[in-house]
């Protein structure tokens, strides 16, 4: 990927980031688990005119750490993210999370409620997992506890994929795989416990007063197009699109759909930010 990481000491860690293009307007991509910042290669390649690209690494993800104990809260990846903003002077970004991204999003806006000027929520939930799914949060970090990530990272692919990107666009299995591959144990053992814990953010979602736009594969399984639904449906003015032939990772396996999506948005951002 063209854009190098940068690092910088904040909020008691080191924090690496991703940059691209140039501009007044910023947008910061928030990636999911277990991912870290190259899984937005795509996007930050395609760098929308006009606009500063900002691609953080989680704590404990890509160059970010080290992990502040054996969970990873989505809170303190939230004050990263905050800190991070800060340290770089940007004020008023839009903000895009895919996946845990999107909880770490909610725990920006709750945080910091007037820090975003717009909300990209991409294959995301608002509610905290169900008890069955910490369960299976927690049965997984002692599988990887005991075994490492390779048998996690063969499960989740088939489920992160769409059966029709993995037959016919092999490369982006092979991209992901590649990525997933980098996070340590320890670190995919820490967020699956921090995701256990997170709270529900549904609360907040009637309060969210920035244009937001929803994006979601047609075909994920594991945040399918009805969650999208219904954030779509409690958060004012919020807009959806579905994306054709994709599943949980829509910005990889149809980054052309998924970034016309973006940038149409963006300019949207824009427009209202002109006539307001
Ligand atoms: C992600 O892509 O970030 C994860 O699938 C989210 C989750 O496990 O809830």
């Amino acid at each position: 990927m063209g854009a190098e990481r940068s690092q910088a000491s904040i909020n008691g860690a080191t924090l690496s980031w991703r940059e691209a293009g140039t501009g007044d307007d910023v947008l910061v991509l928030i990636h999911g688990f277990p991912f870290n910042s190259d899984i937005w290669r795509p996007q930050v390649e395609a760098a929308p005119d006009g606009w500063r690209v900002i691609a953080p690494d989680l704590r404990g993800f890509g160059g970010s750490g080290p992990l502040p104990g054996n969970r990873l809260p989505m809170d303190l990846l939230a004050q990263d993210v905050i800190g991070l903003l800060a340290h770089l002077g940007v004020r008023r970004p839009v903000l895009c999370g895919h996946s845990m991204g999107g909880y770490v999003t909610f725990a920006v806006t709750r945080r910091a409620p007037a820090l975003a000027r717009g909300l990209v929520l991409s294959d995301t939930r608002a509610g905290a997992d169900s008890e069955e799914g910490r369960q299976g949060r927690l049965k997984n970090a002692k599988h990887v506890h005991a075994k490492g990530t390779a048998a996690l990272i063969d499960a989740m692919v088939p489920r992160l994929l769409d059966a029709g990107t993995r037959e016919k666009l092999p490369h982006v299995e092979q991209e992901m795989r590649a990525v997933m591959s980098a996070a340590s144990a320890p670190s995919v053992i820490a967020a699956l416990l921090g995701m256990a814990e997170r709270p529900d953010s549904t609360p907040q979602l009637r309060s969210i007063n920035v244009p937001t736009q929803l994006i979601v594969g047609a075909r994920d399984e594991i945040t399918p197009p009805g969650d999208a639904r219904l954030l779509a449906r409690a958060i004012p003015g919020a807009q959806i699109e579905i994306i054709d032939n994709a599943g949980h990772m829509p910005g990889l396996e149809q980054p052309a759909a998924f970034n016309r999506v973006l940038v149409n948005f963006l300019n949207r951002v824009r427009q209202s930010q002109i006539t307001n």
